[in-house]
């Protein structure tokens, strides 16, 4: 028997009646993000030759001005997503606040709100190690027709209706949630097509990974400190393995994939973590419930967080249900 290869478009469509809303505007919202990641791809895959054909700040051979990758990335995905008539307003690292799209118009009934890490692990680009795009998508609280508003953006991560990652790895792959499991695509770079290749997703309960920049290690509460000792005390499974990229996407895809925690805990010169509780930490959250794994900042489950502020950083804890389970029995018992 041949299995039938099924691509991300055809996906798309005939999982959308699945969705609670079905209206097809997700689905084609969908797809303006699966056109993004493409076109980003492509200048990803180019990031080595940046000496050869122009370094950052220099005019290329056609006179446009050289971007650095994630400026161009931001750029690259608030493009497309502008050009139909889907979303109302997109919230991006890469932009201090959030950008309105054509919501005053009141025959216009854009329903959506995109939030965006547009190039994640930004630091990984000029060493040739893999960088991601995350997105998170919520319906807008205020009416259609109306300017968007902050409270459009500061939803808590459990009203997510979509959100998902893009690699740029060994492979490229496009990731997602409906809130109905998590399946991943591969592109065939040769024909530019995202097939269906990781079909239902799910953590293992348990692993035997341990991500987190141990550089910062005296600076964690105590309650980490003590879990990341006990990832390396000899015992039964243990001592786990450390493995760390620096781009959570990456440190996310291979955890749920073999089994393992990530965590960026708060810290002395980090009062609050690192990542951005909006355009990282929930959307990769929902990701992680959606496939059998759990997430936290080590008390409150992430996507109950009640968000702030556009750019909030929140601890990060997530990864294979019983591991994450154990830092939060380290934290009760040892907490600060
Ligand atoms: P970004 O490139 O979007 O700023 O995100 C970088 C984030 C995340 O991807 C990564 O896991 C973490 O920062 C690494 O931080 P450290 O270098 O402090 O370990
Ligand atoms: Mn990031
Ligand atoms: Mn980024």
């Amino acid at each position: 028997m041949t299995l039938k290869k099924q691509t991300l478009g055809e996906f798309i469509i005939e999982n959308q009646t699945s969705f609670k809303y079905s209206s097809g505007e997700l689905s084609s919202l969908l797809n303006s993000i699966r056109l993004a990641a493409k076109v980003v791809n492509h200048e990803v895959n180019k990031a080595g030759l940046v000496d050869i054909i122009g370094a950052v700040g220099d005019t290329n051979i056609q006179g446009e001005d050289q971007q650095k990758l994630d400026v161009y990335a931001n750029d690259k995905f608030i493009q497309t997503l502008t050009r139909r008539n889907i979303v109302c307003g997109i919230a991006s690292e890469e932009e201090d606040s959030f950008v309105a799209i054509n919501s005053i118009d009141e025959n216009n009934q854009n329903k959506y709100v995109v939030l965006i890490d547009p190039l994640d692990g930004s630091s990984n680009i000029d060493v040739n190690v893999s960088v991601g795009t995350i997105f998170s998508i919520y319906r807008r609280v205020t009416p259609t027709g109306t300017p968007v508003q902050l409270k459009d953006f500061l939803q808590k991560g459990s009203e997510q209706v979509a959100a998902g990652y893009v690699v740029y790895g060994t492979s490229t792959m496009l990731v997602y949630t409906t809130g109905d499991g998590v399946n991943g695509f591969t592109l065939n770079p040769a024909i530019g097509t995202f097939y269906l290749s990781h079909a239902n997703m799910t953590f293992p309960e348990n692993g035997n990974i341990y991500s987190v920049n141990e550089g910062n290690y005296q600076d964690f509460p105590l309650g980490i400190k003590k879990y990341i000792k006990y990832c390396q005390e000899e015992e039964g499974e243990r001592p786990y393995t450390s493995r760390y990229i620096g781009s959570l996407v990456s440190d996310f895809h291979r955890n749920m994939i073999k089994g393992g925690i990530y965590l960026y805990p708060k810290g002395s010169r980090n009062p609050n973590g690192k990542l951005r509780l909006l355009y990282e930490c929930n959307p990769i959250a929902f990701l992680a419930e959606q496939a059998n794994g759990k997430s936290s900042d080590g008390v409150t489950r992430t996507m109950d967080v009640e968000p702030t502020e556009l750019h909030q950083r929140v601890p990060f804890i997530c990864g294979s249900k019983n591991m994450v389970e154990k830092v939060e029995e380290f934290m009760r018992k040892f907490g600060e």
